[in-house]
């Protein structure tokens, strides 16, 4: 059982790079199960459209998770509601549209819950995370609810991702953390059997300030004349990590970070 995770796919150009590699890597990689996280998938580079979510689910992505930039497209609100492999952060308020949590088949006939949560520090204000995290693990119980699960924490701190970390070991196949857009290289199995990664880093162009325009970025924290953000347009990298699981236990057998094409394979 191999899985497949995506960190934050950004604008046009990431998009593109999803669609032109995902198919072959998946088939040439044997993956079983694919997450990606499309909260910036949309034009802008924020939010993600129902057409947008429709072309990566024809690719073969499996669920799509968010983030801090869920409602930046106005149809969202709508379209998840009737899309239950759309993912919400998990801990937003409960009267939230959608869903943060959801269990899926995969491919090779397995039940993969995937949990969606957004961190509290320096992020848009939301329930405690760690009390949701508390509550969720209350509720379900790995191996009997679903064969695997997959964690997608959306946040800006580290320590808070390692925490969150630590505190899903032995009862997740795998944490990762998105957001930030800065793939880390801290890709390892924990004590108890969870595979964790501090950042996936994002599908996007890295000749960038995270995936926006790197002039105009740099002129906002110079105070100089410039436009809301936009989308760096250059090839875009791939970047995630591919968990091998242990069909036995549900937990990581084996994981590395994925790094595919453009700016960061120079
Ligand atoms: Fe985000």
């Amino acid at each position: 059982m191999k899985i497949f995770f995506l960190g934050d796919i950004v604008g046009k150009s990431g998009r593109a790079a999803v669609v032109k590699n995902l198919k072959n890597i998946a088939q040439e990689k044997k993956i079983d199960f694919i997450v990606v996280n499309g909260e910036n998938a949309a034009d802008q580079g924020v939010g993600i459209t129902e057409a947008n979510s429709k072309e990566l689910f024809n690719l073969g992505v499996d669920v799509i998770t968010t983030g801090n930039h869920v409602w930046d497209q106005k149809e969202t609100s709508q379209y998840i509601e009737s899309e239950t492999r759309l993912l919400r952060p998990e801990n937003l308020p409960s009267n939230s549209p959608g869903k943060g949590f959801g269990i899926y088949h995969s491919k090779n006939g397995y039940k993969v819950g995937v949990l969606n949560l957004m961190g509290n520090v320096f992020m848009k204000k939301c329930e405690d995370v760690f009390e949701i995290a508390k509550l969720f693990l209350g509720k379900y119980k790995f191996r009997e609810d679903y064969d695997f699960l997959i964690v997608d924490f959306h946040g800006e701190i580290t320590s808070e991702k390692m925490a969150m970390g630590y505190f899903f070991d032995g009862k997740a196949t795998l944490l990762v953390g998105t957001h930030t857009h800065i793939p880390t290289n801290d890709c390892r199995i924990l004590t108890n059997g969870t595979a964790y990664l501090t950042d996936a880093g994002m599908c996007g162009d890295y000749d960038s300030v995270i995936g926006m325009n790197k002039i105009n970025s740099l002129n906002r924290f110079l105070k100089k004349e410039s436009k809301k953000h936009y989308p760096a347009e250059g090839e875009a990298t791939l970047s995630g990590l591919i968990v091998e699981c242990n069909t036995s236990n549900g937990l990581a057998k084996k994981v590395e970070t994925f790094i595919h094409g453009g700016e960061l394979t120079k």
